[in-house]
């Protein structure tokens, strides 16, 4: 059976490490990391994720403010606040929680803000960045960064001619996910809905990676033994064995019969979902010392 990759613990390490270190900056006489997390409209996933955003910054010493706009905030309204808060010394990090309502233009709110600043690493400095190499500087996407670290916690940091699939191409983990893994010098598959013989591909890879949002879709014979699969999914779905109206969180892989062939799988939830909020905040800290100087 597999060994569970517990991204809670890991992503609490983090977090404690950058407490630590929060707290050393604030002592030498700095302000503290400032994190600015937008919302706009109601959606309720979205709702869950920025409050958590919002907390664990509170948690970690950052000032954190969080500014919930209503559905139908204009995209102006919207690069006004962006410019504000670009403008803002207490702020080090801006979040703009995706998706925003469909007539604002995200690609454009996006580029408005500061690279500095842009602890999502969604600005075209940080993908470029990224996309050749230039990790020293570069804000790397939460996601796929926290999945990196669990990847190396499992594998050890030389990951050097594994192969590696990663089933999404999304811009805020595919993509990113297929970078970093390249940078890490694995010989890597982007797969997508136009795949052909996904399974076929899948039992490849060394290194799994999950980002489609579909749940279960990745079937356990489909993973090579031995490898390592991180799921990236999460899914709400219907749970009648729970009662009646009730629903359970499921990933993009079929957990239970995947965790008989992989070396190492992570569990939704408690897997990648901690890590995402961890890498966050170790962004934004690593902004407010780069701001310190
Ligand atoms: N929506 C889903 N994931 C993310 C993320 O990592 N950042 C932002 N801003 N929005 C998201």
């Amino acid at each position: 059976m597999a060994e569970i990759i517990d991204g809670k613990a890991v992503g609490e390490d983090v977090v404690a490490r950058v407490k630590k270190l929060t707290a050393e900056l604030v002592a030498s006489g700095n302000t503290a990391p400032g994190l600015a997390v937008v919302i706009v409209g109601e959606d309720p996933a979205s709702q869950v994720y920025v409050a958590s955003k919002s907390k664990k910054a509170k948690d970690c010493g950052f000032h954190s403010v969080q500014h919930t706009l209503p559905a139908e905030t204009s995209e102006s309204e919207l690069v006004d606040l962006i410019g504000a808060l670009n403008a803002d010394p207490k702020i080090n990090g801006i979040l703009v929680q995706l998706p925003l309502p469909a007539h604002i233009d995200s690609g454009r709110i996006i580029q408005t803000i500061a690279p500095e600043k842009d602890v999502d690493g969604f600005h075209f400095i940080n993908v470029g960045k990224l996309g050749t190499g230039e990790l020293a500087t570069a804000f790397v996407p939460c996601t796929p960064a926290g999945s990196m670290l669990l990847i190396e916690r499992v594998r050890g940091k030389d990951l050097s001619g594994l192969n590696a699939v990663v089933v999404g191409r999304s811009n805020i983990v595919g993509k990113p996910m297929a970078n970093l893994l390249l940078a890490a010098n694995c010989t890597v598959t982007i797969a997508h809905s136009r795949t052909r013989d996904l399974a076929a591909l899948c039992r490849s890879a060394d290194i799994l990676v999950a980002a489609v949002g579909r749940p279960e879709m990745i079937k356990g014979d489909w993973v090579k033994p031995g490898a390592t699969v991180i799921d990236v999914g999460i899914n709400r779905i219907p749970a009648p064995e729970k009662g009646d109206g009730k629903s359970r969180l499921v990933g993009d892989v079929e957990f239970s019969a995947a965790e008989k062939t992989a070396d190492a799988i992570t569990p939704v939830p408690g897997g990648v979902g901690p890590m995402t909020i961890a890498m966050l905040m170790a962004n934004t800290l690593v902004s407010a010392s780069l701001a310190a100087g």
